[in-house]
């Protein structure tokens, strides 16, 4: 199986006002093409910044990124690229129907092409009804929506989501996972960050516990979580394990000292 994402020994680094916070540290993660694979880890985790760099947006301080083989310190790395940020927002005073067209135009898409893919995402994503209205007027769930079509246009082979059901009502969830079962079918690799655990359990086939820029453990949920136990109760036990064993390590160097 060839492989979409390529991470080695990744590390980012930001300074703030004198000091430097560690947001990636020596990251390695590989997402095999064809796979759904979910980031999981508690609020600063590092989450967000990897995806920046996957993207372009950060330099990474050291180690190498690549998609489908490119670096992506190269802009050509991003054109197989679809991406959902964290807190989607798009330009309010377009109608749905024509967020759609502008970004379809923006990869070259022209004419029937153009109207019958951006019809199908407006179906798909529950948004026929509201395609003639401004995104201004839109709920959260709606305009979280919409920006996932706009994200979906160029039929992208790697789908970046940053939590894609946060916020979204049980029905727009229900999509999401339909979406993301949709795009995995067809072949495609889905990157996507929740701390909705319960879905990223339905949806993903490989799961990565990033915690403090590392990850700390990956493989299938069956793989990882022990029978009887919750994919939320792995995770905590993990994360407090962490924690305990860091404690531990400071314990014994004070003794040392
Ligand atoms: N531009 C920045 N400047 C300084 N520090 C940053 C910057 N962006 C992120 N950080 C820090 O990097 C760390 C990782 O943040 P990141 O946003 O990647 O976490 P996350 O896992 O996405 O968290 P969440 O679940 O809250 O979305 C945090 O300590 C954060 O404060
Ligand atoms: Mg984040």
């Amino acid at each position: 199986m060839n492989t979409a994402v390529d991470i080695r020994g990744l590390s980012v680094r930001f300074e703030r006002g004198g000091s430097s916070v560690t947001a990636l540290d020596r990251l390695d993660a590989v997402v095999p093409e064809g796979h759904v694979f979910g980031l999981l880890g508690p609020n600063g985790a590092g989450k967000t910044t990897l995806m920046h760099v996957l993207l372009g947006f950060l330099p990474p301080t050291a180690g190498q990124a690549s998609i489908f083989g490119t670096d992506v310190r190269r802009a050509i790395a991003r054109q197989r690229i679809g991406y959902l940020p964290e807190h989607p927002d798009t330009y309010r005073f377009l109608t749905a129907r024509e967020l759609l067209h502008t970004a379809g135009r923006l990869f070259g898409l022209r004419g029937r092409d153009l109207r019958s893919r951006s019809d199908a995402l407006l179906e798909r994503l529950d948004l026929t009804a509201a395609a003639d209205r401004l995104a201004g007027t839109f709920s959260r769930g709606m305009l979280q929506r919409i920006c996932l079509a706009q994200a979906l246009i160029n039929d992208p082979d790697l789908v970046i989501l940053d939590e894609p059901t946060g916020g979204m009502d049980p029905f727009g969830r229900l999509r999401i996972r339909e979406m993301i079962a949709e795009l995995k079918a067809r072949g495609k690799t889905v990157l996507l960050s929740s701390h909705e655990l319960s879905e990223v359990e339905l949806v993903c086939d490989t799961i990565a516990i990033l915690y403090k820029g590392s990850v700390i453990t990956a493989g299938s949920a069956a793989a990882l979580v022990p029978a009887g136990e919750s994919l939320e109760r792995f995770f905590i036990r993990t994360i407090e394990a962490v924690d305990a064993g860091a404690a531990d390590h400071a314990g014994k160097g004070a003794a040392h000292a």
